[in-house]
């Protein structure tokens, strides 16, 4: 027995090394940790399970059949988050690259069945050259069984992907299903089709960072989540989300302990909104102040700034929270903001995550780039996310709220169950100067008599009282009290049910 135990043991630190030494020095001087030690630092101490270890890949071209390494290129299997049920894959780039042959694509398949089943999320660690070169087709089919693994599980468990090396091609469409995604910073990099390619094609000179590094993807093109300095700082914020995530659609929002009162007033956000109204404030200082401990975990926080979207607790369950943000583009909506907080809210939706909307909309960004772009089509996703969700919804408006936006801004209209107001707040069709403007065009020339009406206006309709005669508005609340208040609205929902017609899937504007 205590040889078989040897040999078990021999085989297992065969396996632990990976491609071996040299390759692990490489990729350390490289400022990069291995797939095992990411693996570590992800999950808590001695909670890792480890699937998959010796299975080899089946490949015999191009002497491959001389160079088996155990575990093919992925550590898969499951572990703990902050006692939290995970289940993890982590590519070895020093392992032939990282690259994905069919075996390496099964062992992730493997997780990705388990994970569905048993009802937890999936996070994928990604350091990859692409589709393992010398397996040919069958790691394509790899890729495409991993595909659609993805679609079938959003909306199921949730899944993260940690982008930290390489993602080009065709590989870059698993991670771009997942629900989230963490880039590294310098070490790690999307493109569909890289810089050499691009260079012959389009005659750019462009790096493969400013292509598709951490910056570009989440301040340009939106593609990612959050960008970190390092693996360590990416690990340790991952664990940190990984805690506001539920385990499955079939669980309810996740609640943890909670020390800070559910009274706690806020006497600071009485005087939050400026008395001049078109003077920005700082929507996130509303958020910090309500929620639980002021934590709130904010995503893309670099790409379209004038929504903000992010998760945080309030009596210790987990909340999606969509906000305008008046300090950038006065907190209009436009296609990238249209976009960002709509998948948000759809995530939250999947996952019985309550959704809190914090308002100040002066309507839709115009212009031809918007027009041109398609904001029709983006702007009605928002519309479209927030009209089809069933979960708990509670807003309050700070300030504007303006036209369609108002509307699409989880309005009492699409089902929003309660709808706060600050005093402050000025719903209506449009701002008081505009709207004297269209309506006594004929009176332009005469200012005094145009700043009267807009005055009047101002009186009639910029204010919460009239949306609240009709009942659009619950309540209209002192700033102080917003904590208690949502805090209230939200234990009170907590055991919404609704439910939408019955359908196949809807087909929301793409
Ligand atoms: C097999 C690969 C590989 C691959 C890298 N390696 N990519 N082996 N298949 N796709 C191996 C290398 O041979 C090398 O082995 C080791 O991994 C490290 O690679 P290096 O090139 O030395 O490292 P580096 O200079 O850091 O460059 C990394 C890289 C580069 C940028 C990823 O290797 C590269 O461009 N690889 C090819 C990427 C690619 O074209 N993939 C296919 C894309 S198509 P040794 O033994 O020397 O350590 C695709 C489509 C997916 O993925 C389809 C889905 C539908």
């Amino acid at each position: 027995m205590a040889d078989i135990l040897r040999a078990l043991d021999e085989k297992r630190a065969a396996a632990r090394l990976g491609g071996g030494k040299r390759r692990i020095e490489a990729q350390h001087a490289r400022g990069k940790l291995t797939a095992r030690e990411r693996v570590e630092l992800l999950l808590d101490p001695g909670s890792f399970e480890e699937w998959d270890m010796f299975v080899e890949h089946r490949s015999s071209e191009f002497g491959m059949a001389e160079q088996k390494v155990p575990g093919d290129g992925v550590v898969t299997g499951y572990g703990m988050v902050n006692d939290r049920l995970v289940f993890v894959f982590s590519q070895d780039f020093t392992v032939f690259g990282g690259s994905l042959s069919e075996a390496h694509a099964e062992k992730i398949c493997k997780i990705m069945d388990q994970a569905m089943q048993v009802g937890a999320p999936v996070i994928g660690l990604n350091d990859s050259g692409g589709a393992r070169i010398q397996d040919g087709v069958a790691s394509l089919a790899g890729y495409a069984e991993v595909f659609e693994r993805n679609v079938l599980a959003s909306g199921v468990i949730p899944q993260v992907s940690l982008i930290m090396g390489p993602c080009a091609g065709g590989a870059v469409y698993s991670p771009a299903m997942t629900d989230f995604i963490f880039m590294v910073k310098d070490s790690s990099y999307m493109f569909v089709t890289g810089p050499d390619v691009v260079k012959t094609v389009t005659h750019e000179t462009v790096t493969h960072e400013e292509l598709g590094g951490a910056v570009t993807h989440t301040t340009r093109s939106g593609v990612a989540d959050l960008a970190f300095d390092n693996d360590v700082e990416a690990l340790i914020e991952l664990r940190r989300f990984i805690d506001f995530l539920p385990g499955s659609n079939r669980a309810g929002a996740r609640v943890r302990p909670f020390w800070d009162p559910r009274d706690r007033r806020e006497p600071s956000l009485d005087t939050l909104v400026p008395a001049n109204p078109n003077k920005p404030y700082d929507m996130k200082e509303l958020i910090l102040k309500v929620v639980d401990d002021g934590d709130f975990f904010e995503l893309q926080p670099n790409f379209a700034g004038n929504i903000i979207i992010g998760f945080a607790r309030i009596e210790g369950a987990t909340i999606g929270i969509v906000a305008n943000q008046p300090m950038v583009l006065a907190g209009c909506l436009d296609i990238d903001s249209a976009r960002k907080a709509a998948r948000f809210v759809r995530f939250c939706d999947c996952f019985n995550v309550p959704i809190v909307t914090f308002v100040d909309v002066p309507g839709f960004l115009p212009g031809t780039a918007q027009e041109y772009g398609a904001i029709i089509k983006h702007g009605a996703k928002l519309l479209f996310a927030f009209a089809e969700a069933t979960v708990p919804k509670v807003t309050l408006i700070t300030r504007k709220a303006y036209g369609g936006a108002y509307d699409v801004m989880s309005s009492k209209h699409l089902r929003g169950d309660v709808n706060f107001a600050w005093p402050s707040a000025e719903i209506a069709v449009m701002g008081p100067q505009g709207a004297v403007e269209i309506i006594f065009r004929a009176d332009l020339g005469d200012k005094a008599k145009i700043a009267a009406r807009a005055e009047e206006y101002r009186e009639k309709f910029a204010n919460p009282f009239v949306a609240a005669g009709r009942g659009f508005i619950d309540d209209v609340i002192e700033p102080a009290a917003t904590r208690p208040r949502l805090a209230r609205a939200l234990h009170m929902l907590r055991g919404k049910e609704l439910q939408n017609p019955w359908k196949k899937h809807d087909n929301i504007p793409l």
